[in-house]
């Protein structure tokens, strides 16, 4: 059924997230008729752009963004009836507001209202303040914020309590688009649906969990933000640890959106601090350097960002975590992402422990369960079987139960953000991240920051186009423990 009448507000309407991921998710959940014909998306941004300038913009972005056989012409010439433009400085406190007062003011007052912001996220709470000022925040008022929420935890405070001031907690949407894909929300189900699993998901039955979160593609355009950012700020800090959290968490009373975000504070609370000097056994940070795909040569980080440039940013983190709780003891989390390594791949691993003893000939491998987040969204338990071949013995091989979900369903999976935005009109919180996750994740992450800005662990250099430095692989070997692409 369609969402109740809003105006989106996008602050930053000219960047890169509005056109590739916005636009095109607000694009299919029109498409679906979700969305109804009355709502406005009003794009707002300091270029000074006329309406039909920012709808060709967005017409183009919908080209680029949206798979061609899902792009009906006049389905979006409709979407694109409802895109404005006002050009707003929106960190300024006067002269440019009165275009965007007046085109709010068009509609019933108890519209709802989202007021999205995908600008640095310095300007957070200066544009929370004009809002306010401006008499623009309304009951029915909104706020989201992009990631990242601050550097460290100081600057995500400053952050909150500057939104804080002008908007209730229950009316801050924190968005991590990982909470937004299917596979992630699929944890809840495969865990909480299928007491198979939950019986076993503990440190009695699972060895260790793995997380990554690898891409092929470098930092692009975007070396200016990544450099002062790098993969912990940027992966680590948000989108693995709020899968870590699903992974781990206790069952919550109910789907309801604090039961839910209890469960996973108590996770954030209950990770092993890594301290300073306990970075270099815990955490392996590396850059990379040029290498290879095939024929083509690929630049390293370096020439990435440009002639001359210097900068010990890492690309690739790996990090043993640990969740210190009766359910986990101290079962390894091992938390991994980088740019440029050898394949797209966002993936959970739980490994169990191996049979206490064996009555085959070869001892059987432990099991394997695999939860793919994209691509190819999907679920395998590897399991040993009777080799079917004709022998005197009972022999084993191996072989997977496997669901790819797009293939079991027939159904496209939609982009993390169409289920979020609309979460935000109908209000729903739970798959936002509320102020005390930030802050525990912050907590957690800076003694890690701050042992490497004192150079306790070296940053490893690994070659673009690979799975990241030999030490992240040596992480895990110290306990016996292997990667997913290395396992046989
Ligand atoms: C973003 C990061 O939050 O997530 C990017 O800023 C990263 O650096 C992106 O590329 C990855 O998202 P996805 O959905 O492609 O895994």
């Amino acid at each position: 059924p369609p969402v109740d009448i809003f105006d989106y507000i996008v602050f930053g309407a000219t960047g890169d997230l509005t056109m590739r991921k916005l636009l095109p998710a607000l694009y299919y959940r029109y498409r679906d008729g979700q969305i109804p014909d009355e709502a406005r998306i009003i794009g707002t941004a300091r270029s000074p752009l006329s309406r039909a300038d920012f709808q060709g913009r967005a017409e183009k972005a919908l080209h680029n963004f949206v798979k061609p056989a899902d792009l009906d012409p006049d389905t979006a010439r409709r979407f694109l009836d409802l895109v404005h433009y006002v050009s707003l400085n929106g960190a300024e406190a006067d002269s440019t507001w009165p275009a965007l007062k007046s085109l709010l003011a068009e509609a019933p007052a108890d519209r709802i209202r989202v007021y999205y912001l995908a600008t640095a996220p310095g300007l957070y709470g200066q544009i929370c303040e004009n809002l306010s000022n401006q008499g623009l925040v309304t009951e029915q008022s909104r706020v989201v914020l992009e990631k990242p929420i601050g550097t460290d935890l100081q600057s995500a405070n400053a952050i909150n309590d500057g939104v804080g001031r002008h908007f209730p907690e229950n009316h801050i949407f924190r968005i991590d688009h990982y909470l937004g894909k299917e596979t992630v929300q699929n944890l809840i189900a495969l865990r909480f649906a299928n007491p198979v699993f939950e019986r076993l998901w503990s440190s009695d039955a699972i060895e260790y969990v793995q997380i990554t979160a690898a891409e092929t593609v470098g930092v692009e355009g975007r070396g200016p933000y990544y450099d002062k950012s790098g993969a912990l700020r940027d992966m680590i800090q948000n989108h693995l640890l709020q899968v870590l959290c699903l992974v781990a968490m206790d069952p919550p009373g109910s789907l309801e959106a604090d039961s839910l975000r209890n469960e996973k504070l108590k996770v954030l609370h209950a990770l092993r601090p890594i301290t300073p000097d306990d970075v270099a056994t815990y955490t392996v940070r590396g850059q990379y350097t040029c290498g290879k795909e095939g024929d083509k040569t690929l630049a390293g980080y370096l020439e990435d960002l440009g002639e001359d440039a210097t900068s010990s940013t890492e690309t690739f983190v790996a990090i043993r975590a640990e969740v210190h709780s009766w359910r986990w003891g101290a079962v390894p989390f091992y938390l991994r992402s980088g740019k440029r390594m050898a394949e797209k791949c966002s993936e959970i691993v739980i490994q169990f422990k191996a049979a206490p003893w064996s009555i085959f000939a070869t001892k059987p491998p432990a099991n394997r369960l695999v939860i793919r987040i994209q691509p190819d969204e999907g679920v395998t338990l590897s399991v040993s079987t009777k080799d079917p071949t004709p022998t005197d013995s009972l022999a084993l091989r191996q072989a997977d139960i496997d669901i790819a979900f797009e293939k079991a369903f027939g159904t496209r999976y939609p982009d993390s953000y169409e289920r979020l935005l609309l979460d935000v009109v109908r209000g729903d919180p739970v798959l936002f991240i509320r102020r005390d996750e930030v802050e525990a994740a912050w907590r957690w992450a800076d003694p890690i920051l701050q042992g490497w800005a004192e150079d306790k662990v070296k940053l490893e250099p690994y070659p673009a186009g690979s799975w990241g430095p030999e030490a992240a692989r040596a992480l895990l070997a110290r306990s016996g423990h292997q990667w997913h692409e290395d396992m046989a």
